[in-house]
């Protein structure tokens, strides 16, 4: 006579509740659904498309494109859109003066997908970058990007950009304070309904090396005295997950109504972390990196794409993430039979 396998532990069959599919689902400990999901958009000064070349499938939408896109992702049940300029190389110059302008295309394109689709969320970029021609975040003096200073004017932006109709304000520099800030002059300003989703825990990462293409942020320095060539002093260093800790720490005391870990597959460990340490609305932005490094391999064949895709997104909300930035947003919606 055979012994039954695992007769020592006959009621270990993890196995069971694998069998098929309707037990599956009903076990099912996380879900996905289009509402986890912020459209993670590029919109530029001209007419028409213009395809990222690192990103396949993403282009740079003109501002009438963006207004038709929020109409999409209304009717997707996406909630919110995440738009970040690309501004012609010729009008950067060293303090991204630009990111003040009332009438640029940010505030167009907020003004545009408002407009359009009023239930939709928009959130912009509290940061620099897009309009300096050094493509750093903050402004640099004699080689080190400035902390106050550069605060002083990324309140500016936030407010022109909250006036113009955004909804939710996510600064991505990594100056200290600069929360507190934004929520402060909020106030003075009677715009306390604005939210702040603050990048809390951002890394210096090479993962967002597609965005700088999709943006025209260009290469940063070379690490001459006067431009650094990379964000380290100011963006967190990719080996620390304590400091993390503090960071999300420090921007819900000033004022922020969610954070955000970036970037996302390569962090989940400090996504997961911020969740049980201050169950507060954390956000992964599942960088231009990884959309890049899913599309490449998949178009090699090397991925079963939209298998690929939706798992990584899974990972996300299995890390205990309210949701997350990602420009596969309205391909997922419509995947999940939105
Ligand atoms: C800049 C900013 C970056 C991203 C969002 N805002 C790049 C950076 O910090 O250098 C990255 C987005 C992506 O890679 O998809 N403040």
């Amino acid at each position: 006579m055979s012994k039954a396998p695992l007769a020592a532990y006959p009621a270990l069959r993890l196995r069971r509740l694998r069998q098929a599919d309707w037990v599956r689902r009903l076990v099912r400990e996380t879900v996905l659904t289009p509402a986890d999901l912020i459209w993670s958009m590029v919109v530029h000064e001209g007419e028409g498309q213009v395809p990222v070349a690192s990103m396949p499938g993403v282009s740079r939408l003109s501002v009438k494109d963006c207004a038709a896109a929020a109409k999409q992702a209304r009717a997707l049940g996406i909630p919110a859109i995440a738009v970040f300029p690309h501004i012609d190389g010729s009008k950067k110059d060293a303090s991204g003066k630009l990111a003040l302008d009332p009438d640029g295309v940010v505030a167009r394109a907020v003004k545009a997908m408002k407009d359009a689709a009023p239930e939709v969320g928009i959130m912009c970029d509290v940061a620099l970058d897009p309009f300096t021609d050094h493509g750093h975040d903050g402004l640099i003096e004699n080689g080190r990007i400035l902390n106050d200073p550069t605060i002083e004017r990324l309140v500016e932006q936030g407010l022109m950009q909250a006036k113009a109709g955004c909804d939710i304000l996510a600064p991505s520099d990594m100056m200290d304070g600069r929360c507190g800030a934004l929520r402060q002059a909020l106030e003075a300003e009677g715009l306390q309904d604005v939210m702040i989703m603050s990048y809390a825990a951002k890394y210096a990462s090479a993962f967002y090396g597609p965005y700088r293409e999709a943006i025209g942020s260009g290469k940063l320095g070379t690490g001459s005295v006067g431009n650094p060539g990379d964000k380290k002093t100011y963006q967190m260093d990719n080996a620390n997950h304590a400091e993390a800790l503090r960071e999300v720490a420090l921007d819900i005391a000033e004022g922020a109504d969610m954070v955000m870990v970036k970037p996302g597959m390569p962090y989940l460990d400090i996504v997961r972390q911020v969740v049980d340490a201050f169950s507060m609305p954390t956000f992964a932005f599942q960088v231009s990196g990884e959309y890049a490094m899913l599309m490449a391999a998949a178009q090699n064949g090397w991925l079963e794409e939209e298998r690929a895709i939706m798992e990584s997104l899974g990972a996300f909300k299995r890390a205990g993430a309210a949701g997350v930035i990602t420009y596969f947003a309205p391909r997922a919606a419509k995947l999940l039979g939105a």
